[in-house]
């Protein structure tokens, strides 16, 4: 095809070859800066679509630059970066990835639940810095998992993997969702509560809902506060689900046992206070970072992006009445 396409970042060489096999000019911003704001304004024009990371934000100016464009293709399943009425107005799709990093999100939020309770970050460090001498009694005692309760807060396709993975540890499962999750309950007896009876209830508190201004610090004082005080909150979904500031206070106090993040509010800044806790696992938005995962998300990615540059409908469409009005 006669396009030409913009790929804000370095990302796996099969979808590279896929871009390169269907259109004429792939660009590709390698390395490991970002584009500014200005560079990406100055990049997009004269393109007839990008293939975007969470890493750009996408914004009316941005997709004002871009005039013309067919589709803007996001390689997560995440789209919190792109201002969809922005795109929606202009008639352009924009598509995501979602169900290929179910299951290395979900692998990762059981990391941190285990990182966390059993101090595993905390030992490592001591056992590098030559500390270990002796086998000790007292010596880094965590929570248990196996037993406990699970309380999954937002149980879409992420929450239920993470949820179903509970099996293998005997957990009782509660879980909040706007709407009833039959698997979960039929599968590991869940309970449907609301949230703060979760919060109250469960040992582990796992976050997996959209960042949307609803879910926006979801998670306050309040909640923290309802909170048993060896429990343990995990967060894989995006930062600003919890009010960063609130979770400083809440694990300085010991008000919470621990938690786990691998996002951040304002990533990827790190809120000040967060990095000295000990009783907190940081991890760099990993979530989806196996290389099996991180391939079939750039593939998806781009065969979305093809299909529109084909005029075709993108098989993940997240604004699918750009179709409804301009296809007849
Ligand atoms: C997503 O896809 O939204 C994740 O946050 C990154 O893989």
């Amino acid at each position: 095809m006669n396009c030409n396409v913009l790929v804000t970042r370095e990302i796996p060489k099969e979808a590279i070859d896929l871009l390169r096999a269907n259109c004429e000019t792939v660009e590709v911003h390698g390395g490991e800066s970002l584009l500014t704001r200005e560079e990406l304004i100055g990049k997009v024009g004269g393109r007839d679509g990008i293939l975007c990371c969470l890493t750009e934000r996408i914004d009316s100016d941005v997709l004002e630059a871009a005039e013309g464009i067919k589709g803007v293709a996001n390689m997560a399943v995440g789209y919190d970066n792109i201002d969809l009425t922005a795109a929606t107005n202009r008639g352009i799709p924009v598509s995501n990835t979602p169900g290929v990093l179910t299951d290395a999100t979900a692998d990762l939020a059981w990391a941190l639940i285990f990182a966390v309770a059993r101090r595993v970050v905390e030992a490592d460090k001591f056992t590098r810095a030559g500390k270990f001498k002796a086998w000790g009694p007292m010596m880094f005692l965590g929570g248990d998992v196996t037993g406990r309760s699970l309380g999954i807060v937002g149980a879409g396709r992420i929450g239920t993997a993470v949820a179903l993975r509970s099996r293998g540890f005997g957990m009782a499962v509660l879980y909040y969702d706007r709407v009833q999750n039959v698997l979960l309950e039929r599968d590991v007896a869940a309970r449907r509560v609301g949230l703060d009876e979760l919060l109250s209830e469960s040992d582990f508190v796992s976050l997996h809902v959209n960042f949307t201004p609803e879910t926006r610090h979801l998670i306050g004082e309040r909640e923290l506060s309802l909170m048993k005080p060896t429990g343990y909150i995990i967060n894989t979904s995006r930062g600003a689900v919890i009010d960063e500031e609130a979770l400083v206070g809440a694990l300085r106090r010991g008000r919470i046992a621990g938690a786990g993040l691998d996002v951040y509010e304002d990533e990827p800044r790190l809120r000040r206070g967060l990095a000295e806790l000990d009783n907190l696992v940081l991890l760099p938005h990993i979530g989806s970072a196996s290389i099996a995962t991180r391939t079939k998300m750039a593939v998806m990615a781009a065969e979305n992006l093809v299909a529109m540059l084909k005029g075709e409908r993108a098989p993940n469409c997240v604004n699918p009445e750009v179709y409804d009005e301009n296809i007849t």
